[in-house]
């Protein structure tokens, strides 16, 4: 392992020489639309200034990202990132060089040119974690620039292994923003309120339950609404629920009581009996929904009450959308809940892809802190810490 030395990333880009080579790892893990365009957000946006500042200062940029989960070693066109160079050229105002065949391929890159590296999780090696593969990425490179916080909770090789083997690496400024978001919230006091929502509790459900620790309150919509509900004996209709996970969410509502927080599902909900395009919604309460109707999204009375938690709070947090946002009969609960969050006096953290697509969505973005992170936000809240910061954590111990 090369000796670690941990700086700001004002100092690393002060230390570097003109014409150093950048390794800036970022997040596009980004959506397309039915037509292939890219469905371009902050997690691109906001590190646009930050790769033209390394640019101004005479760095030759390698842009590093994964997309989607592809097998390994399996080449996919519609997870490559070859044509994410078109909105990145037009964003920075120049040309920017493909690296299909990064790491192998090695390009020389002029002071202040930029390159896009093929989405690393084609590679073999990249979800193990493989340090042969880490070396291999970080050889003829100055310097490591982890700016990816959406993906700080992965012990990949693009995002922790690099880290160990470079000789250099620093957290971005977008990075650092985030953790000092995340951080000024568990600084707060309670009541602190939790708006949950989005499809899958599966994947959610180890990170919900350390987050009892952490909120007072977990107000529930979206998919994850419908499987707890589902568990508490109603009827669900054809809403999305995952049965596999009844046994974990019994023991999750159990847990809960024993740390007194209180767990707020919707006591109403908009429904549609057309499970394609969800027309002709109506709003029936809970223990009134038909077998054949599917939730779109949570009823007024939900509202009102999520409203009221959010106007009491000290301190709120909302990962996914309440509803089905992407048709109209789904999306008031999330427009609703936005409005008055972003009205609320307590200090508000706001995450998630899909969360972050509902607010460009609504125009409204008046949070005390975005994340641009999904399961990297969870991750944090819940534990403190991602594998990136353990990083640099035992490396400095190291040193
Ligand atoms: C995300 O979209 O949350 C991050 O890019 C991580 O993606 P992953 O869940 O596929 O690792």
């Amino acid at each position: 392992m090369n000796e670690f030395k941990e700086k700001s990333f004002r100092d690393t880009c002060r230390d570097l020489n003109a014409g150093s080579t950048v390794l800036l790892r970022v997040d596009f893990n980004l959506s397309r639309d039915s037509t292939g365009c890219w469905l371009l957000n902050d997690r691109l946006y906001r590190v646009i200034p930050v790769i033209k500042q390394l640019l101004a200062m005479q760095f030759g940029v390698i842009l590093v990202s994964h997309l989607g989960r592809p097998r390994p070693g399996v080449w996919e066109s519609s997870l490559s990132l070859s044509t994410l160079c078109e909105p990145l050229e037009r964003l920075l105002g120049k040309s920017v060089t493909f690296l299909s065949d990064w790491p192998k391929q090695k390009t020389y890159l002029a002071a202040g040119s930029v390159a896009l590296a093929e989405n690393t999780r084609f590679l073999v090696g990249e979800t193990d974690n493989n340090m042969r593969l880490a070396q291999h990425m970080v050889d003829g490179v100055d310097c490591v620039m982890m700016e990816a916080f959406a993906c700080s909770h992965r012990r990949h090789a693009s995002t922790f292994g690099v880290l160990n083997a470079a000789k250099t690496w620093c957290l971005g400024p977008e990075h650092e923003k985030e953790i000092q978001g995340m951080d000024r919230f568990l600084q707060t006091s309670s009541p602190r309120v939790a708006f949950i929502g989005g499809k899958k509790i599966s994947t959610k459900l180890p990170l919900l339950t350390k987050l009892l620790e952490t909120v007072d309150v977990i107000c529930f919509g979206g998919g994850i609404a419908s499987t707890l509900l589902h568990v508490k004996g109603y009827q669900t209709g054809t809403s999305w629920v995952e049965y596999s996970c009844r046994e974990q969410v019994a023991e999750f509502f159990h847990l809960a009581d024993r740390c007194s927080v209180k767990l707020v599902l919707p006591s109403d909900v908009q429904v549609s009996a057309d499970n394609t395009d969800f027309r002709d919604p109506r709003v029936v309460a809970i223990d009134e929904i038909l077998p054949h109707e599917n939730i779109v999204d949570i009823g007024q009375a939900s509202i009102s009450s999520f409203v009221d938690h959010a106007e009491s709070a000290s301190s709120i947090y909302w990962n996914g959308p309440m509803g089905i946002y992407e048709y109209p009969s789904g999306i008031r609960g999330s427009a609703d809940l936005a409005r008055a969050i972003s009205n609320a006096q307590a200090y508000s953290l706001v995450g998630g892809g899909d969360t972050l697509s509902v607010l460009d969505k609504l125009g409204i973005h008046a949070f005390s802190h975005v994340s641009t992170g999904g399961g990297a936000f969870l991750h944090y809240l819940a534990n403190g810490t991602t594998y990136v910061l353990d990083a640099r954590t035992r490396l400095k111990e190291t040193v």
